[in-house]
């Protein structure tokens, strides 16, 4: 087995630095602007990477982190896995794009062969995209196919990417969908996320759910909305309930799955069984892939006698594939969704004491996806973000006003790290306090 190290932070200029700032005003120069701007209005100057190998990534200064955002979660493995490298400089002797579904590659089809097995229906089929986005589209129309029903319902804080069909059940954000409301799904409901004891969700989705809808779309941890873990036993009462209507349901794993949660599947750990499930992020050990699996007699329906696809030219390329299935066998063999559950639970073990040092702060998540919501003070989360950067650890931000720090490293990382982060974190929590 080829191993490498993740080293401890190593922080030689404050972040971002000069020379990520000359490339962050470059990357203004070019890139479309959007996204957050400071509170004077300007833009901010990112840390700009350079180089990743296991859970570190290094930034333009030489700056060296641990990453606890490992690619918005989708790095499994951690950056430039020494057997992804191999595999994926092997197939790229081989073969790099094929034709799709006319004349697919090898290893297309071993992925498929792999990835359906993770269906727990165990006769599954799938499609192939190059994003979540992708799946998620491929889910919507899939159910449209099989039920005849436009509606679907959809949770507040859910985020399933931004191209039509998953924008207009996108609920993170409204500013995300104004803008693009004329061209969106007028056929969405949307039910809250549960909280609590989750009757007050069931309660809505009994109401929302009628003939209309075809499906039910959930992700069964939310996680740009900020990391939050349904209630033992939510998940199964609302499956059954969209099945009593006659509705799908779509299983949002993209950010959950294959791992990521402490499961090969977040809904399949906590007993409740999907229809349709989409899965991408971490699916390609960093390369765009990703999938909607489905059961044979859903599936079946895009066999029609009049000819309906759903393809892209790059869906299931060999190079990604490849790296996908390795990802998949790696993922198999080092037992890391188990691994993830461990660490998770040490990671939240070590984050748990913080929660009493700093009142008001909520701990939350599974695996090593785990949220710490901070509130709005300092700067929010985006604050205690900075405050890390300058200790050498990379994360991300989530929650619908960025209240809460996101911790999603590789499944691969070292214990010592995640007990360093632990130290890191309470150092900026105290020197924040004293801010403010
Ligand atoms: C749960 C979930 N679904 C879908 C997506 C969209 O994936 P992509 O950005 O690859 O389109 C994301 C992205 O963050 C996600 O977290």
């Amino acid at each position: 087995m080829l191993e490498s190290k993740t080293e401890p932070p190593d922080v030689r200029v404050p972040p971002p630095g000069p020379n990520s700032r000359a490339w962050s005003a470059r990357h203004r120069a070019q890139a479309a602007p959007m996204g957050p701007k400071a509170p004077n209005g300007q833009p901010f100057d990112s840390v700009v990477f350079e180089r990743g190998r296991a859970s570190n990534v290094y930034c333009v200064d030489g700056n060296r982190y641990v990453d606890f955002a490992a690619g918005f979660g989708a790095l499994l493995l951690g950056h430039a896995h020494p057997e992804l490298e191999k595999v994926l400089s092997e197939q790229s002797t081989e073969l790099w794009q094929a034709l799709g579904d006319v004349s697919p590659s090898t290893k297309k089809i071993e992925l498929l062969e792999k990835l359906t097995r993770l269906h727990p229906s165990g006769d599954a089929t799938g499609l192939l995209g190059l994003s979540g986005a992708d799946a998620i589209t491929a889910a919507l129309k899939t159910a449209l196919l099989a039920t005849g029903r436009p509606g679907v319902l959809a949770f507040s804080g859910s985020y399933h990417g931004l191209s039509y069909g998953p924008l207009a059940h996108s609920d993170l954000r409204q500013s995300y969908r104004t803008p693009f409301l004329a061209q969106l799904s007028p056929h969405v409901r949307v039910a809250p996320y549960p909280e609590g004891d989750g009757e007050e969700s069931l309660e809505r989705a009994r109401a929302l759910i009628d003939d209309n809808v075809g499906a039910v779309l959930i992700e069964p941890i939310l996680g740009r909305g900020g990391v939050v873990v349904p209630p033992a036993g939510y998940l199964s009462a609302l499956f059954e309930l969209a099945h009593s209507r006659g509705a799908l349901v779509i299983a949002d794993e993209i950010w959950t799955g294959l791992g990521r949660s402490g499961a090969w599947l977040s809904c399949v750990h906590d007993g409740a069984l999907p229809d349709l499930i989409c899965l991408g992020k971490g699916l390609g050990g960093g390369l765009p892939v990703s999938a909607c699996l489905g059961p044979k007699r859903l599936m079946e329906n895009w066999s029609r006698p009049d000819e309906v696809v759903h393809t892209s030219t790059f869906a299931g390329a060999p190079l990604s594939a490849a790296v996908a299935l390795r990802t998949l066998e790696i993922l198999e063999r080092d037992r890391l969704p188990e691994e993830s559950l461990r660490k998770g639970g040490r990671l939240i073990k070590r984050l748990e004491p913080l929660t009493e040092e700093f009142p008001g702060l909520k701990l939350r998540g599974r695996g090593l996806m785990v949220g710490l919501e901070v509130g709005l003070a300092a700067g929010g989360a985006s604050g205690l973000r900075q405050r890390l950067l300058e200790r050498g650890f990379m994360t991300t931000t989530g929650g619908g006003q960025r209240d809460v720090l996101v911790l999603t490293p590789p499944l691969t990382i070292e214990e010592e790290h995640l007990d360093a982060l632990a130290e890191a974190l309470r150092d900026a929590l105290q020197q924040r306090k004293g801010a403010r």
